[in-house]
């Protein structure tokens, strides 16, 4: 439709009808069925309101949708297509792993990758917007949500959110085009940072954090043309983000220059009210369409108050225009007015769901993902020949998805069992054991999770209790008779996601139970981890030689698991996001300020920042991961010990395979300003290269260095670059201290 035309269908709706294009109610309102992801609750909409909304989340399905379309369409005076929505996060049918494992890749193209594949599964199934990318920056393992994110750090956050954008709205982000979906970046703004890791709370930031570790996520995404943005839960400044005018007008619209749609997150504007800042969902409508929420994502808000406002002269119809414009303009450039289905087609959506060609990719970017973090006497990879017993509550099952994918079929997700079974055929000689339930008992009774032990010990969930206990048997006489033992053990699902907060991030008492049993009768473990958030690994590390974080893997979890246990694949993955010792030290993150009393060496005395019953360094930094080489680097060098605006530097270092593996290095770039009007991060990264080295091999990785990365917000918030010294590190990891400095002149 030309924009001429799209200009005289707006001037000729009415104002229920432009407000209807506003309104987002979730699948059930419409049909049976849908993922619900919010709470439930009824929005009161009469046979009017219904048949006048614009848009529907959480219902996939070509056939679904196109009957959803047909029949809203027939309704709508204008018959205006509707717009379909859903969490596509890390994946569709084709599950790849959680967000933070793709934060662990490194590596911009694998998360293109993984967009694409889901950009063209849901698309087939009818789908137009995705709620990705999620580009939170997150410090706190105690929030459940850090594993929907890139990892604690802006510049690899801004680095991965191009390349989701890319991959979801393709090179031109001609989101018409077939196979492509329209992405919409969240939580904006600042939602990764709740008070105490507790989801929704409070956030307390200076607007200096906000702006320098907190927005450049969501600007990438709108560098790269994203189309969409969602509000958050949080509050900044005292102010929830779905009403915050200076976030939205000032900073998103008229600073960073999003001219695409805002969406609230859902019933975001009525929790306005319990956030005490809205007297009434009347209220709660005025001060979201007056701060630039144009959606209203499931909340009576708009849908019952919007019309009466404008009419009762309280808010201005231009505003309600200006949103109803950015709605059409979407739905046209999806070309939903030529084909209101997109490529929704039952046919199509057979034939390219879980095809072998993303399976593939599926696995190849799970093993991207995994973080070798302890690999003593080279335990891995495993022979072949050895036997082996694979044991844990993850050694056979299909669970591996993650908490925000909805896959048709759970069971066609590769185990680990059935990977392992696959790569070794008949004659290999490994077992596989449960060894323990995932969740302790009073945390089943509170989830009510039906296949594992309910409560405290009765006879009526005796017979739970006798199950473990022979489980428990069967898993140490299996280890006992092991050459070495692979220990699958990790959170259980219902502990990972929105709303799954934690105090306490070790592993299960029932897992590691299981755990020192284990080690009493063989000390060669490899222990798994399966988890979406960084954990206390202390205990686990004690008792295992090797141990690899695998996240929540995906649909082809299991064969990329096995394919690097026995080395024919290898872990390349790094910490996205700093892991601690203990959760006390949370929020940990690795590009954190010197204090006047600096802690340097992690040592645990007084009169110096830190803890004194415990070290004030993680167990393992950001950046952190090992590979099964042995990769050694030369120190810096600088091509000059000066540089200037216009005189960049390249900073250089060679990288050397002196293992008996090939090797996927990632070498980090990371700068250090020694001094400035305000005070400095201690490093940042800066720049990231990733290097496949053969056994003996040797390359030289450069990094050209310039004024646009020395910038920061100044004493007079001023985002420039100051003269004087810094340092330039190159290493495999934030704690690397092979660095070289140089001076700036400005
Ligand atoms: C989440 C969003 C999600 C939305 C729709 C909310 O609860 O915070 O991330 O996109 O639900 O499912």
């Amino acid at each position: 439709m030309t924009n001429e035309a799209l200009k005289e269908l707006l001037n000729d709706l009415s104002l229920e009808e432009k407000v209807g294009q506003l309104i987002q109610v979730s699948a059930d309102t419409l049909v049976e069925g849908g993922i619900v992801t919010g709470p439930t609750g009824s929005l009161e909409l009469n046979a009017e309101q219904v048949a006048l909304v614009g848009s529907v989340l959480g219902k996939a399905g070509a056939k679904a949708l196109r009957e959803i379309q047909d029949k809203q369409m027939a309704a709508q005076p204008h018959h205006i297509p509707m717009l379909f929505m859903y969490d596509v996060i890390n994946g569709f049918q084709t599950i790849f792993p959680i967000a933070l494992g793709l934060g662990a890749t490194f590596s911009p193209e694998m998360v293109e990758t993984v967009a694409e594949v889901s950009a063209k599964e849901a698309t087939a199934s009818g789908l137009h917007v995705t709620f990705s990318p999620m580009v939170d920056t997150v410090r706190d393992a105690r929030w459940g949500r850090v594993m929907e994110s890139t990892g604690e750090d802006p510049y690899l956050n801004g680095l991965l959110a191009k390349a989701w954008i890319k991959g979801y709205q393709g090179n031109d982000n001609d989101v018409r085009k077939e196979g492509k979906i329209a992405a919409c970046f969240k939580h904006f703004a600042a939602y990764g940072a709740p008070e105490g890791g507790r989801d929704y709370d409070n956030v307390e930031l200076s607007e200096r954090t906000l702006r320098e570790d907190y927005l450049p996520g969501y600007q990438a995404c709108i560098e790269a043309g994203c189309k969409m943005g969602m509000t958050s839960f949080n509050t900044i400044n005292r102010i929830p983000s779905s009403g915050n005018k200076w976030l939205m007008r000032d900073v998103l619209r008229d600073e960073m220059k999003f001219d695409g749609i805002m969406i609230s997150d859902y019933s975001a504007v009525e929790e306005m009210i319990k956030h005490s800042f809205a007297k009434d969902p009347r209220d709660a409508a005025k001060l979201a369409m007056d701060a630039g929420v144009d959606i209203d994502m499931v909340s009576r808000a708009y849908v019952q108050h919007l019309a009466k406002l404008v009419r009762d002269g309280e808010v201005d119809e231009k505003l309600v225009d200006e949103a109803v414009w950015r709605v059409l303009v979407l739905k046209n450039e999806l070309g939903l007015f030529e084909n209101p289905y997109k490529d929704g087609d039952e046919e199509k959506e057979k034939l390219i769901t879980l095809c072998e060609e993303f399976r593939t990719k599926a696995k190849e970017v799970a093993a991207g993902s995994f973080v070798l973090v302890q690999n003593k006497e080279e335990i891995l990879p495993l022979a072949k020949k050895e036997k082996i017993a694979v044991i844990g509550p993850y050694a056979m099952s299909h669970d591996l998805h993650g908490s925000w994918s909805f896959p048709n079929n759970p069971e066609l997700q590769i185990s680990v069992e059935q990977g392992v079974k696959e790569l070794l055929g008949s004659d290999a000689d490994v077992t596989f054991c449960q060894g323990s339930y995932c969740m302790d008992p009073e945390e089943q009774t509170k989830y009510g999770v039906k296949e594992e032990r309910t409560g405290a010990r009765c006879e009526e969930n005796e017979a739970f209790y006798a199950k473990e206990e022979a489980w428990l048997e069967e898993a140490v006489s299996a280890a006992a008779k092991a050459d070495k033992v692979v220990m699958c053990l990790g959170e259980h699902n219902l502990h990972t996601g929105e709303g799954a907060s934690k105090v306490d991030i070790r592993l299960s008492d029932c897992q590691m139970t299981l755990l020192r049993k284990v080690q009493e009768v063989n000390k060669n473990i490899v222990t798994l981890i399966f988890t979406g958030r960084p954990l206390e690994l202390r205990e686990v590390e004690k008792y295992s030689k090797a141990v690899m974080v695998v996240w929540l893997p995906g649909t082809e979890g299991g064969s990329a698991i096995a394919e690097v246990l026995y080395g024919a694949m290898r872990p390349q993955g790094r910490l996205p996001m700093s892991f601690p010792v203990s959760v006390g030290q949370e929020p940990i993150y690795y590009n954190h300020f010197m204090t006047g009393r600096p802690n340097d060496t992690g040592r645990r005395v007084g009169y110096i920042s830190g803890y004194i019953d415990e070290t004030c360094k993680p167990l393992h930094p950001f950046g952190y991961g090992l590979t099964y080489g042995k990769v050694t680097y030369s120190k810096v060098t600088l091509s000059s010990e000066k540089m200037t605006s216009t005189a960049s530097l390249t900073a250089s270092v060679t990288v050397t395979n002196e293992g008996v593996h090939p090797a996927t290095e990632t070498v980090q770039l990371y700068l250090r300003d020694v001094t400035g009007s305000v005070i400095r991060p201690v490093r940042a990264l800066k720049g990231v290269k990733k290097v496949d080295l053969m056994p003996g091999e040797s390359k030289e990785v450069a990094f050209e260095i310039t004024e646009p990365m020395l910038r920061f917000y100044d004493i007079n918030m001023n985002y420039v670059s100051e003269a004087g010294e810094e340092i330039a590190y190159i290493g495999s990891d934030a704690e690397t201290e092979n660095g070289a400095s140089f001076t700036f002149e400005g």
